[in-house]
C-alpha cells in the first residue's frame, strides 16, 4: 500500500478546520447555494434517504463511522436503542453532542484508519464517508464493518454521486488523479483530501464479491446509499 498518511492526516486537519461551517455543504448555503431549483431538488433527495434509513429500522445498538456534526446521528439517535458516534476530531464530536444531546448516544474519537472495534454493534452507519476511504484501504475498511458486526448484523451508508454541483460554486468535483483532490474552506486554506467516488453498480458488484449481501441504490441525482449483511 503506498504511504498515504500524509494524505490522511491531511483529511482530518480539513475537517477539522471546516467543523463551524460544514453544515453549510448539507443545508446549500453560501458557496453551495446552487439556487432555487437545486437547492430544493437535493433537500427533496436528503429527505428521500432519510425515509429510507428510517425504513431500514436502525432499531438496535449503533455505530456511526465519521459521526461529524450530528447530521444522521440525530435520526439514528431517534430510531436505535443506542449509538456510539466515532470520529477522529474533538471540535467535530463538541458539535455533535450540541445538536444531538441524546441519552443514549455515546461520543467517542476515535481514527477509522487506527481503530480496534470495543465490541460489536447490530447496525454499522456511516454517511458521506466512504469516498474518503482511499481504494488501497477499502478491502481493510469492510472488515472493520465485518468486525463491528454482530454476525446478523447489518450496515446502511450513504455517499455522494459524481455530480458537479454537489460541491461549491469554487472548486472541482474531482481531483487529476481522482483519489486526492483540493477542497477549501471559506477563508481560502486549501486542503488534500481522498475523494473516489463509486458508481452504485459497480459498488454493489464489489460488495457481493466480499460475501456481503448488499443492494445499493440512488436516490436520483445526488446520493447513493446502500445496506446489506453479510
Ligand atoms: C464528510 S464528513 C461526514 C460527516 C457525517 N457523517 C455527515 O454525513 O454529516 C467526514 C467526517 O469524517 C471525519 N474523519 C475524517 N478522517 C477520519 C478518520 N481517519 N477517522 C475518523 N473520522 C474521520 C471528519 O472529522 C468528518 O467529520
Amino acid at each position: 500500500m503506498a504511504d498515504d498518511s500524509e494524505l490522511l492526516q491531511g483529511q482530518v486537519a480539513y475537517y477539522r478546520a471546516r467543523a463551524p461551517e460544514y453544515d453549510d455543504w448539507f443545508f446549500r448555503r453560501g458557496r453551495y447555494d446552487r439556487g432555487r431549483d437545486a437547492n430544493a431538488r437535493w433537500l427533496r433527495e436528503v429527505g428521500a434517504v432519510e425515509q429510507e434509513l428510517a425504513d431500514f429500522a436502525p432499531l438496535g445498538e449503533v455505530v456511526e463511522l465519521a459521526a461529524g456534526t450530528g447530521l444522521w446521528t440525530r435520526w439514528l439517535a431517534s430510531l436505535s436503542t443506542s449509538v456510539v458516534a466515532v470520529d477522529a476530531n474533538e471540535e467535530v464530536l463538541a458539535l455533535n453532542r450540541a445538536r444531538v444531546n441524546g441519552a443514549n448516544v455515546e461520543w467517542l474519537r476515535a481514527d477509522i484508519f487506527d481503530w480496534t472495534p470495543p465490541r460489536r454493534f447490530d447496525e454499522v452507519f456511516f454517511a458521506f464517508w466512504l469516498s474518503h476511504v482511499p481504494p488501497g484501504r477499502f478491502e481493510a475498511f469492510w472488515r472493520l464493518v465485518e468486525d463491528l458486526l454482530h454476525p446478523h448484523g447489518r450496515f446502511f451508508f450513504v455517499g455522494s454521486l459524481s455530480t458537479e454541483t454537489s460541491t461549491a460554486t469554487d472548486q472541482q468535483l474531482q481531483g487529476r488523479d481522482a483519489v486526492s483532490v483540493a477542497r477549501r474552506l471559506n477563508d481560502g486554506r486549501e486542503f488534500q483530501i481522498v475523494k473516489v467516488f463509486h458508481e452504485p453498480s459497480r459498488l454493489q458488484r464489489q460488495l457481493l464479491e466480499r460475501g456481503w449481501q448488499a443492494q445499493v441504490k440512488t436516490s436520483g441525482e445526488f446520493f447513493l446509499y446502500g445496506h446489506g449483511q453479510r
